[in-house]
């Protein structure tokens, strides 16, 4: 793993001690050297309006996080799940970058986790379809679907062991997605 990649993680939600940050923050300590994550919080990002894009261009937080992906070699989208599919924040964020193509051939793998037993799978899926449509590379395995996030959390960190593997796991896995797609 020499070649430094940088990957941008964005996470669907902007609760205070979202699980879901806890998850993104986690895979992002685990992740090999040679891959530096960014993680970009979404609380700014304003309700996508055409008119506004057409208006007056992308606002200051929109091409802030354009910005971002640009420069980036690929994403890691973390969601949680909300009646059954992602939530509203991480599909906002996505039609704004969306635009112009700028999702287009970027490699992404997802992650989330829930209370509940499956671990948002259905957020997931709908999550990747989503960038399938857009072109983007997605990398089918492995995932991560993490059941009974809250209890793997401690103090706001992801203490589980076998969580930590598997996200160590998945991490490398993208890396090599990431640098075989750059060839
Ligand atoms: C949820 N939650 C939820 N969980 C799940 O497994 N499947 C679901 O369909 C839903 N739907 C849902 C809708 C709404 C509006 C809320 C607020 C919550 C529970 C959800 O997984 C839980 O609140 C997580 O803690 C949300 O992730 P963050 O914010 O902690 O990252």
């Amino acid at each position: 793993m020499s070649e430094t990649i940088n990957i941008i993680g964005l996470a669907g939600s902007i609760r205070r001690k979202s699980i879901t940050k806890v998850l993104l923050q986690a895979a992002q300590k685990v992740a090999p050297d040679a891959m530096q994550i960014t993680l970009f919080p979404l609380n700014e990002i304003p309700i996508y309006n055409n008119d506004v894009e057409v208006e007056e261009g992308f606002p200051p937080p929109v091409a802030e996080l354009r910005q971002a992906i640009a420069h980036a070699d690929g994403l890691i989208l973390a969601t949680p799940e909300y009646n059954g599919s992602l939530t509203g924040v991480l599909k906002n964020s996505i039609d704004w970058a969306s635009r112009k193509g700028l999702l287009a051939q970027k490699p992404v793998v997802t992650m989330g986790g829930s209370p509940g037993a499956l671990g948002a799978t259905k957020a997931q899926e709908h999550l990747r379809q989503i960038c399938l449509h857009l072109g983007m590379y997605v990398m089918p395995k492995p995932t991560i679907a993490v059941p009974k996030l809250p209890d793997k959390i401690v103090d706001g960190q992801l203490t589980d062991e076998l969580t930590c593997k598997f996200l160590k796991e998945q991490m490398e896995q993208f890396y090599h997605w990431v640098v075989r797609l750059k060839e």
